[in-house]
């Protein structure tokens, strides 16, 4: 972290995990335990049809409300997705953009990526976007050249005055769900080559101001020690961001005084 240039992003990905009633129950819990520090943002990304629960289930409070999901288009025959401005018009902020599920199961492509990229930042939203290798990809020694090309091409055409408004999400896709981790130099050494990627095509003082999390198996024993490596500003959190007692240690550890 580094809370001089950037801003601490502690995001849940639910998945398709809680139904409604389940979201409200969870918005108690956590709102009963929320940490009164400001120091870092908290974001649920909830799925679709749990976004006007969480919305005003956390309207009061200081917790930003995040899709997992988004259609390029603005709008059209498309059966069954979800446009940028929908989300924006319920009062979502954060959309969740080339999780690698979505790569994997539903074929999206980093063309397709940086389309949902161009549609989030038109509506306004703020789009956290996932990259990361495969432990094929980092057994052959190829993370790097991977990562550059998802980040490059889910960039592309992006203006340098949007940039401030996406966050970025190194998963390495063998660490998620899986309880295996990176270890922490491992972790903010991608992070910090995200970073470089960034100065290159936007130039040092963005490149400081963009927030860069890790996820994967991010959990409450975990996640002092990442967080306090210096290009890790925050963590994109599937499983432990379930139960609002986990979720909210994630969110203690964030708040330490490393910075
Ligand atoms: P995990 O998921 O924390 O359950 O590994 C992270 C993610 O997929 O964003």
């Amino acid at each position: 972290m580094n809370r001089k240039y950037r801003k601490t992003v502690i995001a849940g990905n639910w998945k398709m995990n809680h139904t409604a009633t389940q979201t409200r129950a969870f918005a108690e819990s956590l709102k009963a335990i929320l940490p009164k520090s400001k120091w870092c943002e908290i974001v649920v990304c909830v799925p679709f049809v749990n976004l006007p629960a969480a919305l005003k289930a956390f309207r009061d409070t200081r917790i930003a409300i995040g899709a997992q999901n988004v259609h390029y288009a603005p709008s059209g025959a498309f059966t069954g997705e979800i446009s940028a401005e929908m989300l924006k018009d319920l009062g979502v902020r954060y959309v969740i953009v080339g999780h690698s599920e979505r790569r994997q199961m539903f074929g999206e492509t980093d063309e397709i990526i940086n389309q949902k990229m161009h549609a989030a930042l038109n509506a306004g939203l703020s789009p956290i976007l996932c990259v990361g290798e495969t432990l094929e990809q980092r057994e052959l020694g190829v993370t790097m050249e991977r990562i550059t090309l998802q980040v490059k091409t889910a960039l592309a055409n992006i203006p340098a005055d949007r940039i401030r408004r996406v966050v970025i999400a190194y998963e390495p896709i063998w660490a998620i769900g899986t309880g295996k981790t990176p270890t922490v130099e491992q972790a903010n050494e991608v992070c910090e080559a995200i970073r470089t990627i960034i100065r290159k095509l936007y130039g040092a003082r963005i490149a400081r101001s963009v927030s860069i999390q890790y996820g994967g198996s991010m959990n409450e024993h975990n996640a002092e020690g990442l967080l306090a490596q210096p290009d890790i500003d925050g963590g994109l959190i599937g499983g432990a961001s379930l139960d609002p007692d986990t979720f909210i240690a994630i969110v203690h550890a964030a708040n330490q005084d490393h910075a």
